[in-house]
């Protein structure tokens, strides 16, 4: 394969692993929410969640190989591990890592979910959150052209589908929270 190929797979791969995350990301929330993907069960949303957060971690170890395969850069396996430590670009590639190491922890946590305690288990996804926002900008900082491109564009509608699935959360949890002292208001008065 020559580098120029592998520069290319690489690129896809980083889109691909993006768009996984961002659809990982909305559909966590989603299943917060307990709301239902039409024409799925309940429980078919939280199984396509467990699904595309497995098939956005292999694209993201494939992502990782073919940027260590690419003899054009010099990426180690360590640079893939420890944020910042390479001689490429380490601000931006740094923040790659720095998400793989959040997923990393998501993955561990996962595996390891009958061992932890439930509190630690619920806090996971916090962990998948926050990665989703640095291996975005590591995507925006580390892309070559100095202008807007496909991927550009494609960042900006990940960001706008999280921030719509976030508010709609907010939005309801606001709603919930004001509903709340009302209907521990009527139960009690209904007791009386
Ligand atoms: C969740 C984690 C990650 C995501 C979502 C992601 C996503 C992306 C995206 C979208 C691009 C394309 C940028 C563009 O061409 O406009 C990219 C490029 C790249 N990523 Fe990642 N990445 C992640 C983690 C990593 C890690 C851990 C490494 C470390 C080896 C890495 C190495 C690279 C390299 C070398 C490039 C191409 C740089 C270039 O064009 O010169 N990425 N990534």
């Amino acid at each position: 394969m020559t580098t120029e190929t592998l520069w290319y797979a690489n690129r896809a791969t980083g889109a691909v692993c993006l768009i996984l995350f961002t659809v990982v990301v909305v559909l966590g929330i989603a299943v917060r929410l307990r709301a239902r993907i039409p024409g799925l069960p309940r429980f078919g949303t939280i199984s396509l969640h467990r699904t595309l957060s497995l098939s956005a971690t292999t694209f993201l170890a494939l992502h990782i190989a073919l940027a260590i395969f690419d003899s054009y850069v010099n990426i180690t396996l360590l640079d893939a591990i420890v944020p910042f430590v390479s001689d490429y670009q380490p601000l931006w590639l740094g923040l790659g890592t720095v998400a793989f190491d959040l997923m990393l922890a998501v993955v561990i946590t996962s595996l390891l979910r009958n061992r932890i305690g439930h509190r630690t288990w619920r806090a996971t996804p916090w962990l998948a959150y926050a990665s989703w926002p640095v291996a975005l900008i590591h995507g925006l900082g580390i892309g070559p052209d100095p202008g807007p491109d496909w991927m550009t564009w494609l960042t900006v509608a990940c960001v706008v589908a999280v921030l719509a699935a976030a508010g709609t959360r907010l939005a309801l949890g606001v709603r919930d929270s004001r509903r709340t002292p009302a209907v521990l208001l009527r139960t009690a008065e209904g007791a009386r």
